[in-house]
């Protein structure tokens, strides 16, 4: 039998529903209907997702269909069985928000159970179609951190507008990950206002099971996913370098690029995401100090063997009047500069807006050289860090 969940009913319905299916369903409490499918999964006992939902006619019919839809694209393996009087207006909105089927409220226990049966067919009927879908296209995707010594030199910057160019390469193709875990600012840069943060994404439900994981995502107009951070810092330190780890490995099979933002320096969470990536955008701000801390911090990454295969460095805020030039910080860090993005106005004003220069469509110096960091990503493929791993570890 399929896995019943029930909600917005009363006692009367709940008896004919449970003597309908054998008493195999979870009955959630009375009260309003969850909004959304993260919220639903939080209430269930086994974190499981349900094969059929029976929505009762305590629920109010638009919060049952805007469930329902949000359902039908987020999680169509779960079919949803709605109690209405079944005028052709009702069946009509149903049939657009993708419920399975419509019952009477005055059905009878033999009727409940027919739709139910149906609906749990049909159910597992998607989920055998999807599933193939899904296994061969477990990416393992593009895995790339953005990381550098010191704070203020652009990372979230670099990181959402990477993220939003890749989107518009390949659409619902990326997730954004926001691991500044105690001062995270990715949602405010995309002018997002989340209802789950990281710390939601790594424990509970979503931990257990990538569908529902996805639910708990914030979307950005664009098409872009993002993991925003945490509500506070304290929130924030709950998340240790194994959450990280799988969540990066979960969200890398069901996207071909994960952007991850971190805070400065090497902090446990992330070393677990440079241990994890296939790529790492070392960044930097195009001044002494900055070349300094980016200096040291490649010599500790270099002496950890954690560079993987894709690195890629970008000086940013770069200053013709600075006295710098690109060939000096060339000679400092030991190796080449990939990116140079000048510094421009358009930029803060771009982050104080909400807005990525990328996803505003601005001709601008800087959102330029951030087109050609996408297209570092966007037109090269995947080199496996194990394989790179390997062949550094031989050659020192
Ligand atoms: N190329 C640039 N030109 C001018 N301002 C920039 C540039 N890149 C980043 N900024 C600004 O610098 C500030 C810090 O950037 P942010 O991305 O938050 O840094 P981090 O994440 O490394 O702390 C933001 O106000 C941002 O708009
Ligand atoms: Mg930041």
């Amino acid at each position: 039998m399929s896995r019943v969940v029930l909600a917005g009913a009363g006692d009367d319905l709940r008896a004919a529903v449970v003597a309908a299916v054998d008493g195999d369903v979870q009955v959630l409490p009375p009260g309003r209907l969850p909004a959304d499918p993260a919220r639903l999964f939080e209430l269930l006992t086994d974190g499981e997702l349900p094969d059929v939902l029976v929505i009762g006619p305590h629920a109010a019919l638009q919060e049952a269909f805007a469930l329902t839809a949000r359902l039908d694209v987020q999680c169509p393996g779960v079919s949803v069985v709605v109690f209405a009087d079944p005028t052709p207006e009702t069946w009509q909105a149903a049939m657009r928000a993708g419920v399975r089927d419509l019952l009477a409220p005055t059905a009878d226990v033999g009727e409940i159970h027919a739709a139910v049966e149906r609906a749990g067919s049909a159910a597992a009927g998607r989920r055998r179609v999807l599933r193939p879908v899904e296994e061969t296209a477990r990416y393992t995707g593009r895995v790339i951190t953005i990381a550098s010594p010191k704070g203020g030199v652009g990372k979230t910057t670099v990181a959402s507008n990477l993220a939003v160019g890749l989107t518009e390469t390949a659409p619902q193709s990326t997730v954004l990950v926001d691991l500044d875990v105690q001062f995270g600012d990715v949602a405010s840069a995309l002018g997002l206002v989340p209802e789950y943060t990281l710390p939601d994404a790594v424990h509970g439900p979503a931990n257990e099971d990538t569908m529902v994981l996805k639910t708990f995502l914030t979307q950005h107009p664009s098409g872009l996913y993002a993991v925003c951070g945490a509500e506070s810092p304290a929130a924030g330190d709950t998340v240790t370098g194994a959450d990280v780890t799988r969540l990066l490995t979960s969200l890398a099979r069901e996207f071909r690029y994960v952007v991850v933002d971190t805070a400065p320096g090497l902090s446990e969470q992330t070393l677990a995401a440079l241990d994890r990536a296939t790529d790492v955008v070392m960044l930097s701000s195009m001044d002494v100090p900055g070349v300094r801390g980016l200096r040291k911090e490649l010599d500790v990454l270099r002496e950890l063997c954690m560079i993987p295969a894709g690195r890629h460095v970008v000086m940013n805020m770069a200053d013709p009047k600075g006295g710098l030039s690109v060939r000096d910080v060339e000679t400092a860090i030991g190796t080449g500069v990939d990116v140079v993005v000048p510094r421009s106005p358009a930029v803060p004003a771009s982050t104080n807006q909400g807005v990525p220069i990328l996803a505003g469509g601005r001709r601008d110096p800087a959102a330029k050289e951030l087109r050609r960091l996408v297209a570092r990503f966007a037109a090269t493929p995947i080199v496996r860090p194990s394989r790179y791993r390997a062949k550094h570890r031989a050659a020192s």
